[in-house]
């Protein structure tokens, strides 16, 4: 088992990666209060739950259950409300903590619940996705989408601790584990070449499932982003970085509609267009875009997307939130392992990275 600090002064806290981890030596502890509210979902609560339930009753706790349906369409302040009926229900007070488990959905709703009841009681993450250990659990962003927006409400609230167990991916299905290697790829991309070559030396054993690679990727992942985030925890410079290939992702996740493609998969073609437009640039050579592609198509990732009129296409990057004053910066690479921030490239050689990664015909 490795630990990992998130070093945010007063709050800072331990990411514990590994593969069957002792809930009651390491997790038990950072449990607060005497009521324990774990917000999860139809498909978690069935695999994991009792397991932690049980651990948390062993030591005298109180511990109650939320479980919410699955799906991203849940994420809306009417299921938000779902869990502030079960913390008022059962009588929990100020002293008590909220645990997800579940995804990077569970942890987004449980994390803003946690932060806006009573004005906030103790918070403890247990992502059971690739994409939430690597991504969601880290940081402190926590929120629920609106019908006119992802993600437009929300608050920070950093956790007590993430306790984060490979052995719990084994029941992911690939698709989602494929689209949280997406997310690990890209902190390789834009901060680490080292880390880069790990991957491209060990991508087929992540892809199997292998959780003694899983918590070296895991590890690697979030001390990146633990570290962008203790710098910049509100994001106002070098944590946009974490946008690579976000803001061409999102416009394919937006012409789609969300849920046909998961995020990670559009973030993988988004990267690949953010690589293409840094070799016209002159930044990366083009042996450097074949090794992103080659490296996304080992992982399973898609490194085509379907037809989209380029009109729409930017129309969706436009209302993406990188837009700062009238003006779309992107994150592109310098080179592999060195991403910036800037607004200072041709128009056309964008639309035409955009182009390049349409399936023809
Ligand atoms: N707060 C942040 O900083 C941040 C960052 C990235 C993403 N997000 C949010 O995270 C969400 C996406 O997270 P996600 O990719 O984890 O999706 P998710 O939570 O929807 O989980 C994906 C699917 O896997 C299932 N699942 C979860 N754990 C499982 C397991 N161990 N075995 C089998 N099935 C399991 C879930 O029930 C779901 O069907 C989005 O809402 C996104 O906005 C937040
Ligand atoms: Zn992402």
């Amino acid at each position: 088992m490795q630990t990992l600090y998130v070093e945010l002064g007063d709050r800072r806290y331990p990411i514990f990666i590994g593969s069957q981890l002792n809930v009651t030596e390491q997790l038990v502890p950072y449990i607060k209060g005497k009521q324990v509210m774990i917000v999860t979902n139809t498909t978690v609560a069935p695999l994991y739950l009792e397991h932690y339930s049980n651990a948390f009753k062993r030591i005298g706790k109180t511990v109650k259950q939320c479980i919410l349906p699955d799906g991203e369409k849940y994420k809306n302040i009417e299921y938000l409300n779902l869990i502030f009926d079960a913390l008022l229900q059962e009588n929990f007070n100020r002293d008590c903590t909220v645990v997800a488990l579940g995804g990077g959905v569970i942890g987004d709703m449980a994390g803003f619940a946690a932060a806006s009841f009573q004005r906030g009681v103790y918070f403890v993450q247990i992502p059971t996705t690739l994409l939430s250990q690597v991504d969601s659990s880290v940081g402190g962003k926590t929120g629920i989408n609106h019908s006119l927006g992802k993600n437009m409400i929300g608050a920070f609230k950093q956790p007590q601790a993430v306790f984060a167990d490979m052995s719990q991916l084994k029941s992911l299905p690939p698709r989602e584990l494929s689209a949280g290697l997406s997310e690990v790829i890209k902190y390789a991309l834009l901060g680490d070449v080292d880390f880069l070559i790990w991957l491209e030396a060990h991508i087929d054993d992540l892809v199997q499932g292998d959780e003694q690679k899983l918590a070296e990727a895991v590890y690697r992942s979030c001390a990146h982003k633990a570290k962008i985030v203790a710098n910049d925890e509100k994001e106002k410079g070098e944590r946009a970085l974490l946008n690579l290939g976000h803001t061409f992702g999102h416009a394919i996740e937006s012409y789609l509609g969300y849920g046909e493609w998961l995020h990670g998969e559009a973030v993988a073609v988004g990267m690949l267009m953010a690589a293409d437009l840094s070799c016209q640039i002159g930044w990366l050579s083009q042996q450097d875009v074949i090794r992103v592609e080659t490296l996304l198509k080992r992982a399973k990732l898609p490194i085509r997307y379907p037809s989209i009129p380029l009109e729409q296409f930017l129309s969706y990057m436009a209302h993406d939130k990188k837009v700062l004053e009238g003006q779309l910066r992107l994150i592109l690479l310098k080179s592999l392992g060195q991403a910036v921030i800037t607004a200072d490239f041709d128009t056309e050689k964008m639309n035409q990275a955009i182009l390049n990664y349409q399936i023809q015909g």
